[in-house]
């Protein structure tokens, strides 16, 4: 689908509620279906992704139905053998967290996703959940993956990547196996799964870059889903880079190990008050109020990288808007996300006249540059471009059309119509 984006002519204004955290929606349906008994999720994401881990679920045996706005999931607390292959469609969370629940099973399962999920690394699981005992058959360690349920045995694993669905995979596959599993990584990357394993009662624990898991039952909960800060992203950097702005985005995560967005702007010299905060469901949650506001170029690397993975797109967006050189280092991980973010942002930003210039690990960004448009940019079926590449067409001298922008529906359906509330 072609989307045409014209120039912002009044900044934006008012206040939307963002829509509930994709990695959290994920988490609460896989841990209800593991738990036995009646749980609750209030607030799921209509993200295609998070459907399909909820989709998985019910494959494997779970009744999970939806009463008006609540999730409801009915366990016996055990999963059992689905007869179809598993679809993750575009979803590495879901691939990646469910092999580690699926690799100590009593059955068998296959593991399938689209073009672009098979094409993304499952070495970085396949290899640890191999030393824990699991079989897995993959394609050049790609998708599809044949998982042949075993027993597992605990390992104390020391990961070179700073990645939550590794860790996550991990402590999934721990939480079934014989022993106390340990992970660590270098830096700290989004924590959901200890939060949320904790809040259903898991014997788990964190000291500094290390989560420890022993063997646990998990207790049915009711667990409310904040809004999403990857979500946010989009309206903070907006309203940061179209004059006049001033919005409020309500009920967003604030979990420290996601807001390195905020930090960002912040050190670029965007205008940005957190009110109201509160914690739901173990998250911490907030109201984030931002203006526009003349920005500043910043380095970015090192411990904050995972905590902004995902904003890497748009903050590529807001550097072109930023007096002076920003540069981007350490995320080389960004080139096995949805597609290779690093190369899609580089090429797609220049195309629209940005001063971008791809690194092997990042970006190189010089500004504040007056955006072009009257073109054409490409979403290489990728949500976050498709997000980030609507956000610059609102400040481009002319109209950009945007080839793909259905993949918005990946993580953030709503998109568009919530944009349209501010700038009425
Ligand atoms: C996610 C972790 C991150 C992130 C992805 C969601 C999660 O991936 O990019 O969108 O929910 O755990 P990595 O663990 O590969 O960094």
């Amino acid at each position: 689908m072609q989307k045409i984006v014209n120039k912002i002519s009044r900044g934006l204004k008012g206040s939307v509620t963002i829509p509930a955290d994709k990695s959290i929606s994920h988490r609460a349906v896989m841990f209800a279906s593991l738990a036995k008994g009646k749980s609750v999720i209030k607030n799921f994401s209509k993200g295609q992704d998070p459907i399909s881990s909820l989709n998985i679920c019910k494959s494997l045996g779970i009744n999970a139905e939806f009463k008006n706005d609540l999730l409801i999931i009915n366990s016996t607390g055990k999963l059992s053998r689905s007869s179809t292959m598993l679809d993750c469609g575009n979803s590495g969370t879901t691939m990646r967290l469910m092999s580690g629940i699926l690799a100590g099973q009593n059955f068998n399962s296959t593991l399938t996703g689209d073009e672009s999920l098979s094409k993304r690394p499952m070495k970085r699981i396949i290899e640890p959940l191999s030393l824990m005992g699991a079989e897995i058959n993959s394609n050049d360690f790609k998708a599809p993956l044949n998982i042949y349920g075993k027993n597992l045995h605990a390992i104390d694993y020391v990961s070179k990547l700073a990645s939550a669905q590794v860790k996550s995979s991990i402590i999934l596959a721990g939480l079934n196996a014989d022993g106390k599993t340990s992970f660590t990584e270098p830096y700290t990357s989004r924590n959901h799964t200890e939060i949320m394993l904790k809040y259903m009662g898991a014997n788990i624990k964190t000291d500094k870059n290390t989560v420890t898991i022993e063997k646990s039952f998990l207790e049915p909960r009711t667990i409310e889903i904040c809004g999403d800060i990857s979500s946010a992203a989009y309206f903070i950097a907006a309203a940061l880079i179209i004059p006049n702005s001033k919005i409020i985005l309500k009920n967003v995560g604030l979990n420290p190990t996601r807001t390195g967005i905020i930090e960002i702007a912040e050190k670029m010299g965007g205008d940005i008050e957190i009110l109201d905060k509160k914690t739901v469901s173990g998250e911490l949650v907030g109201d984030i109020q931002v203006s526009y506001s003349d920005l500043k170029a910043c380095t970015i690397e090192g411990e904050i990288i995972p905590r902004l993975i995902d904003e890497l797109p748009i903050i590529a967006v807001l550097a072109t808007q930023a007096q002076g050189t920003t540069i981007i280092k350490d995320a080389q991980d960004l080139r096995n996300k949805e597609t290779d973010r690093i190369k899609a942002v580089a090429t797609e930003l220049k195309k629209i006249a940005a001063d971008i210039e791809e690194t092997s690990d990042g970006f190189i960004i010089n500004g504040k540059t007056n955006l072009k448009g009257e073109t054409e940019v490409e979403t290489y079926h990728d949500h976050r471009l498709a997000m980030s590449l609507y956000v610059a067409g609102l400040i481009c001298e002319k109209p950009i059309t945007i080839n793909g922008f259905e993949w918005v529906k990946i993580s953030f359906p709503e998109f568009e119509n919530l944009f349209n509330t501010l700038s009425l």
